[in-house]
């Protein structure tokens, strides 16, 4: 496992939550008054993109590459690279801090997003700008992730990364461990509720694969669930053309049994695995896929948690499907969708 994925790990344990959010709260004062995004000597920052300038309104989650902010349209006139206006003046906006600053704009990211316009299913780049620290993603507020919907005071994706907090807080995080039950603030996802949500994370994942890009990072924090319950892919932060073989990437937690530093070596099917963990552990219980200690469980022991899991039939069939040892007996996301699960008719 390499450092990276340690920290990802370790800034996703719930029980480090409440410490982590104070360390984003001293980290944003300190860059929200930067001179850069000042507008008009107040302290509210705001940022223009496409002649429309939007102004930060609070915070709406911390990633591992990234901090996204709710932000508000002040113009009456509305001038974005999207087709249709939004209904809304509230977007999102994510600020990814350049390497170098005052280097040319490096993010992958922004490339990506931009082949994935047209589908509902995606939170796509409604507009992008860059300045001397951070290059900004214009997106529409897609509402609250899936990790925070089932996990009741916490919220999602607050990160640390530096070594000696690193070791000071996994001392305490063996601590807590023992102290609280893991699963102990976990909602699993009603399956009316689960059908909306896991049909819109496979539309996405299939649009993506029809483009031969891979997402890479699929995880409850990555999956957004609107006002009407439809959910819908986000952050492709990690995700890579498959022409580019990808290695492993993404959250160590949901990473399929096929992980490997080899390039070439993550799949379509390797989306698809991590789509089905990220299904059990929201429909099911985050422990029928990783540990307490945040590492992912053996092939056998998840598919035996599913087996054994209070769900459906039919929802543990597609699990079942979903997370095969062998990538090649896992189906694609357009015949995972014509499952019975999807096509159970839902009361008015
Ligand atoms: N368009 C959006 N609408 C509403 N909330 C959003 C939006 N985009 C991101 N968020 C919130 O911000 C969080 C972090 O965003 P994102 O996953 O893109 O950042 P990241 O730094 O790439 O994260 P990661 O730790 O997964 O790599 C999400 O989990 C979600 O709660
Ligand atoms: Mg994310």
């Amino acid at each position: 496992m390499t450092l990276l994925q340690s920290a990802r790990r370790l800034a996703d344990n719930w029980l480090l939550q409440p410490i982590l959010k104070v360390a984003h709260k001293v980290f944003w004062r300190r860059r929200s008054v930067e001179p850069a995004h000042q507008s008009g000597g107040s302290q509210q920052v705001s940022v223009q993109i496409n002649g429309s300038e939007y102004s930060f309104f609070k915070p709406l989650g911390q990633g591992f590459y990234g901090s996204v902010q709710q932000v508000t349209c002040l113009d009456q006139t509305f001038s974005q690279e999207s087709d249709t206006p939004p209904a809304t003046n509230m977007f999102a906006m994510k600020m990814i801090p350049r390497k170098e600053p005052g280097a040319e704009a490096d993010s992958k990211e922004v490339g990506i997003m931009s082949e994935l316009k047209g589908c509902h299913y995606i939170v796509g780049a409604l507009g992008t700008t860059t300045d001397d620290q951070y290059e900004y993603i214009l997106m529409p507020d897609a509402g609250g992730n899936l990790a925070s919907l089932t996990q009741s005071g916490n919220s999602a994706g607050v990160y640390i990364n530096t070594r000696k907090r690193r070791k000071a807080l996994n001392v305490l995080d063996k601590i807590l461990e023992r102290m609280s039950p893991r699963d102990g603030s976990f909602h699993a996802l009603s399956e009316e509720m689960a059908r909306k949500v896991f049909r819109g994370m496979l539309e996405g994942i299939h649009f993506m694969h029809e483009k031969e890009i891979v997402h890479r990072d699929i995880k409850p924090s990555n999956i957004l669930v609107g006002q009407n319950g439809t959910g819908r892919l986000a952050d492709f932060g990690a995700a890579a053309h498959l022409s580019d073989k990808p290695s492993e990437g993404g959250d160590g937690r949901f990473s399929p049994p096929e992980r490997s530093s080899e390039a070439g070596s993550y799949t379509k099917a390797s989306d698809i695995w991590m789509a089905g963990a990220c299904m059990a552990a929201t429909a099911i219980s985050p422990a029928a896929v990783y540990t307490r200690r945040n590492k992912p469980r053996s092939t056998e022991e998840i598919r035996a948690n599913v087996e054994k899991a209070d769900i459906s039939g039919d929802l543990k069939r597609l699990l079942l499907l979903m997370l095969q040892d062998n990538p090649a007996l896992r189906p694609g996301a357009k015949e995972l969708l014509s499952e019975p699960f999807f096509m159970t008719i839902q009361p008015l």
